[in-house]
């Protein structure tokens, strides 16, 4: 079947479609309902359950001898093969000790831990027991942690005593005490993996190690849960501070991914699939955990970086040593290994001719990354678009169904499920080759957010009525003549780091927190290694007897305390007035173009232009445009 076949089969009949997806899980009562009357809710009628698709299935089909993980670390020199079956028993220990201290259906957990074996065990002991977990990445700050405890309410915690970091070790417990001393909520109890590298003070009372909490305890089996039963919560960046905890639906969640590891990654049940990512993100939750493991697949959990781990070679020894078919990272990895390793010496002695295809997502596939890649790899690399909001791709080459002509810096085409259309300012569709806000027409396919945690009118508001009968994904492209979606830009202040989602906006709330910013605008510049960098411009308080350096050596100190070092925020310059419209609104669009050296489009409502020029200044101070 072509890929145009099996898109115009969905397209003729979506629920039907999705339906004999979903076939290939197991449910313990079958769904007889595909999509429900609201037009969001997928499979209610179901029952099934997450960890036992992913792992106890596989055990009972005779999977239980073969690698389910291969945790590689190069920052620790360690290495483990878990397999199915290791994996289900530690699952059920885990979910055990859960259970025997009140965690049940609907409880939340929330779990931030380094990329070590045990975080994919906390994801899945989670859903065995139709507990949801939230998973906060380890570069997010105790503040950030303490807004998604607040947001959240878990019963419990579990956490890595540490993450490591090339040269330092980043001590997570004191940022989990750190954060529940500031949230609201106080979790139950916390449970820690001590980490050699630096284990934990345990707080009394609170606190109970890893092995020590599985102690005596019966292991957990399997709660069937409803179809539309949250899976899990994640954060991720929106316009505004305030997180939003988008919100995985159990069975829809499960169909999709399991459709999606052959017919665009191209594997069979049984072959080694890598993400070079991070458990605290999408691409982690849906392709470290989730998608390989419900498919039969070896998964790779790799602890370490693209470079500096120890060298550029590093990515080439983990897909020659475990015998990787399928490879998703994302594009500023590859611009790292690349700037080390311009000629990719580092692969010789690397045997990596069992790699299939690289797959590239999480921020705009730059053409000379893409052609690099092809290049020093000899297969074929495929951009492909998504977001946290959908958990799996919306827009791919379907290499395993029909491999299509790469046009690169084009993610290819719609997956089935996904009617992407282009509108205008109105809402009017845009014709072929002319730019717009990308939109996906109504109903969402299974797996994509129903709602937000706590917050139904946000997504409403944040992604359904601006154009209503259809979902704004926040970014703007066009489609080509022949249907291949080319990405422009954000609609919104979200702006991408290392294939990292920031939000430009929690950065402002963050820097006029400081008691000598008067205002405060932070946009994102174009970066040769990240992709982007946030650039901060700050006016003072009158009055105000620090100098500039030392106000903007507070301004960088206080977004890596507030956020993160994963905010990655350290170009900032005081300047003596902002740029606004005669209404008042901050030109930030025109403040990134100076930055960039692009054309600067100054909007006719502009309050006094002579500000653009002051700005010019300020931005070559700080050595841009690059
Ligand atoms: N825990 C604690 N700190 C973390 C962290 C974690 N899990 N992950 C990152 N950080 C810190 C880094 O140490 C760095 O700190 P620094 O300012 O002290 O140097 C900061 O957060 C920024 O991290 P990051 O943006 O990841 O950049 P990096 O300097 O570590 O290098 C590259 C990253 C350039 C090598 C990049 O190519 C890369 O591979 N990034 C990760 C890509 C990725 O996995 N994206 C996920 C979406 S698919
Ligand atoms: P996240 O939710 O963190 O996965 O980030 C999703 C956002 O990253 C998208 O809305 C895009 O803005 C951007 N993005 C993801 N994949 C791509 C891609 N292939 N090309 C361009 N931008 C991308």
């Amino acid at each position: 079947m072509s890929y145009a076949d099996v898109y115009e089969e969905w397209k003729a009949d979506p629920e039907g479609w999705w339906m004999r997806q979903a076939e290939r899980i197991h449910w313990q009562v079958p769904p007889r309902t595909a999509l429900a009357a609201d037009g969001a809710t997928w499979f209610p009628d179901g029952t099934t359950n997450t960890c036992y698709n992913a792992v106890d299935r596989h055990v009972e089909e005779g999977r239980g001898e073969q690698a389910a993980i291969i945790w590689d670390s190069p920052v620790t020199g360690a290495k483990e093969t878990i397999t199915y079956a290791d994996l289900k028993d530690r699952c059920a220990r885990l979910a055990g000790a859960l259970a025997a201290r009140g965690v049940g259906v609907g409880d939340r957990v929330v779990i931030y831990m380094p990329m070590i074996p045990e975080a994919v065990v906390a994801m899945l002991a989670c859903t065995r027991i139709g507990a949801i977990h939230s998973v906060v990445f380890g570069g997010f700050a105790a503040h950030e942690l303490a807004a998604r405890i607040d947001d959240a309410t878990p019963k419990a915690v579990i956490a890595g005593s540490c993450g490591i970091e090339p040269g330092r070790i980043v001590d997570y417990k004191p940022l989990l005490d750190g954060a529940i001393a500031q949230a609201a909520h106080s979790p139950e109890f916390c449970i820690i993996a001590q980490r050699e590298e630096s284990p934990a003070d345990l707080v009394e009372g609170r606190d109970v190690e890893w092995h020590a909490a599985q102690e005596g305890v019966a292991p957990a089996d399997c709660v069937w849960v409803r179809g539309d039963h949250p899976c899990y919560i994640l954060y991720t960046s929106g316009t505004t501070g305030a997180p939003k905890g988008v919100v995985r639906p159990t069975g829809g969640h499960m169909v999709a991914l399991h459709w999606t590891m052959k017919a665009v990654y191209g594997v069979d049940p049984g072959e080694v699939f890598w993400a070079a990512s991070d458990v605290g993100w999408v691409v982690g939750h849906s392709y470290i955990c989730y998608g390989p493991l419900l498919h039969g697949n070896t998964s790779i959990l790799f602890e370490g970086k693209p470079v500096g781990t120890p060298d550029p070679g590093t990515f080439w020894r983990v897909i020659a040593e475990h015998g990787v078919k399928s490879f998703f990272t994302a594009p500023t990895a590859f611009r790292a290994i690349r700037k080390e390793d311009p000629k990719a010496e580092y692969l010789a002695g690397y045997d990596i001719s069992g790699l299939r295809a690289l797959y590239l997502a999480g921020e705009r596939a730059d053409p000379n990354t893409v052609e690099w890649a092809q290049e020093v790899l000899g297969v074929p690399v495929y951009d492909h678009w998504w977001q946290t909001e959908s958990g799996y791709p919306m827009v791919a080459n379907p290499a395993g169904i029909e491999a299509l002509p790469v046009k690169v810096g084009s993610p290819t085409v719609a997956m089935p499920g996904y009617d992407v259309r282009i509108l205008d300012e109105a809402g009017a569709e845009r014709p072929a080759g002319e730019l717009g806000a990308i939109a996906i027409r109504l109903p969402l396919p299974p797996g994509n957010l129903p709602t937000l945690w706590n917050a139904h009118e946000r997504f409403r508001s944040a992604y359904l009525e601006r154009y209503p009968g259809y979902y704004n994904t926040g970014d703007a492209g066009l489609v080509d003549a022949d249907g291949y979606l080319w990405i422009m830009s954000r609609t919104d202040d979200v702006i991408n780091v290392a294939g990292h989602r920031l939000s430009t906006g929690l950065m402002e709330e963050v820097l006029a927190s400081h008691p000598d910013v008067a205002e405060c605008a932070v946009v994102g510049v174009a970066d040769d290694l990240k992709g982007q960098l946030p650039m901060g411009f700050v006016t003072l308080q009158k009055g105000t007897e620090k100098s500039h350096a030392q106000v903007c050596e507070e301004c960088v100190a206080l977004v890596r305390e507030r956020i993160g070092p994963v905010a990655a925020f350290k170009l900032v310059s005081v300047v003596d007035r902002l740029p606004k419209t005669r209404s008042g609104k901050i030109l930030r669009r025109s403040m990134a173009q100076i930055a960039d050296g692009a054309e600067v489009k100054v909007p006719a409502t502009i309050d006094d232009p002579a500000i653009l020029d002051e700005i010019a200044e300020d931005v070559k101070a700080l050595g841009y445009p690059r």
